[in-house]
């Protein structure tokens, strides 16, 4: 029982410096801990499960340097980084039929930008690259690549 007449006592510190450098060292190593763990799950799941590196020929890897060297992206999107202006390309390869018939889809998607532009009125139009045969070919690969890089479900529709 607390009165008047009980001697005024100082509280008691519970919160020391010490407790409060604990927790800022300690929180720190935490983490920073939990981040380097993080990374290097990111890192493995890239490496083991988002990209397909068995399957990364040589002609995925020139068709990417042709994908770059035209700007293809300053139009496009692909798996959605890029411009808005031209349809995304990530899964081209799925729309034009790739997963059932290959080869159509090589030819059909070979075709279509050797027919570019196309000047139909009021459609947005898609420059000539006079690009070669191997090219093109090199562009197919890499977009047959791309196509199979885990999206987990992203574009939501074949349209994307
Ligand atoms: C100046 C803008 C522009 C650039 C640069 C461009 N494209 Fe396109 N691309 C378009 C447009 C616009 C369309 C859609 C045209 C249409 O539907 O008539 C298109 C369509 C396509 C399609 C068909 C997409 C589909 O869903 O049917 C492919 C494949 C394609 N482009 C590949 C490329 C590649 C590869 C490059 C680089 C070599 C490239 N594009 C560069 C504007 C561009």
């Amino acid at each position: 029982m607390s009165g008047p007449s009980e001697p005024h006592r100082p509280p008691v510190e519970r919160f020391t410096k010490s407790a409060a450098r604990n927790i800022f060292y300690g929180g720190s190593i935490f983490f920073f801990v939990v981040f380097v763990g993080l990374t290097a799950q990111s890192h493995w799941h890239i490496v083991t499960n988002s990209t397909d590196e068995a399957t990364m020929t040589a002609g995925v890897i020139r068709g990417k340097h042709v994908w770059e060297k035209n700007s293809c992206v300053n139009c496009h999107s692909i798996l959605g980084e890029g411009a808005y202006f031209a349809p995304e390309v990530g899964n081209v390869w799925v729309r034009y039929g790739g997963k059932d018939d290959p080869e159509g889809a090589r030819a059909g998607l070979i075709a279509w930008m050797q027919a570019q532009p196309t000047g139909i009125e009021g459609r947005r139009q898609m420059p000539q690259f006079n690009l070669t045969d191997q090219e093109l070919n090199d562009l197919v690969d890499f977009l047959e690549w791309t196509s199979r890089i885990d999206t987990q479900g992203w574009p939501p529709n074949d349209a994307g």
